[in-house]
């Protein structure tokens, strides 16, 4: 089956306003011809309703980088998925492991933020991955499969036509190590049967998996060569326009 890749950026606490516009305008101008693949920014959800302005009739798309789950209320400085997605956004990044270490994201919250974004039609994108001691402790198997059954429980196929999956590895975001071929490899082949086991052959054959984690323009060429590496999401090498078209541009 045929993925369309998505190489999405993940703009984290960077660029005020301005800033956003300005990198997202340079990467409209770059990604003008860039055909058969999905391309995606998450800057803060203050910047959402700027930068779709700026990505207007482009090839990239918009994501957010979380979401409350409930649909309104006295929620003080949430933000719903029925906003972000009046906002101009089509996608919504959850689980990422930095909400998970920084803001008590579980995965019971976790799956209450999925079925908010599937209730509105936002594409999930679920972030799982171990941390550097639980590799250690051979659990990451354990780990992931944790992360995904309980992100995804309770929601039923019908709904689930949109999932991302994200594998970030704690321990190489932001620095500069990036899990080598065989670890994604192997990481990325057990998520899908475990998407198969719960769900079903052709759905787990679909979803588009991404890795993420110190993804640069030298390294996504042999990442995107792995067999069951369907994109890439990208931190900090996302921010600057030129650097994230070269990953973008990676086959050429
Ligand atoms: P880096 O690319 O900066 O390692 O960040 C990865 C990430 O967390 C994307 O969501």
């Amino acid at each position: 089956m045929s993925r369309i890749p998505l190489i999405a950026g993940n703009w984290k606490m960077y660029k005020t306003g301005p800033e956003a516009i300005e990198t997202a305008t340079q990467l409209v101008r770059l990604c003008t011809d860039v055909q058969d693949m999905d391309i995606m920014i998450a800057p803060t959800m203050l910047s959402l309703p700027l930068v779709a302005q700026s990505v207007q009739a482009s090839n990239i798309k918009l994501g957010s980088q979380n979401l409350y789950f409930e649909k309104e209320g006295a929620f003080t400085g949430e933000v719903s998925a029925a906003m972000i997605k009046a906002a101009g956004a089509q996608y919504a990044i959850i689980g990422h492991s930095e909400r998970r270490q920084f803001f008590g994201d579980t995965d019971a919250l976790v799956n209450k933020k999925i079925r908010a974004a599937l209730s509105c039609g936002l594409k999930p994108i679920l972030c799982i991955g171990e941390t550097e001691e639980q590799r250690d402790a051979g659990k990451t198997f354990l780990i992931l499969d944790k992360q995904v059954s309980d992100g995804l429980k309770g929601v039923v196929l019908d709904e689930l036509t949109d999932l991302v999956l994200a594998y970030e590895p704690v321990w190489a975001i932001g620095t500069g190590k990036t899990a080598d071929t065989l670890q994604v490899d192997e990481v990325h082949q057990y998520l899908r049967s475990l998407l198969e086991n719960l769900f079903s052959k052709t759905f787990a054959d679909s979803v588009r998996i991404l890795y993420g984690g110190s993804v640069k323009p030298a390294n996504v060429a042999d990442l995107m060569g792995i067999k069951d590496v369907d994109g890439a999401l990208v931190g900090g090498a996302s921010l600057d326009a030129d650097t994230f078209f070269n990953i973008i541009n990676y086959n050429s």
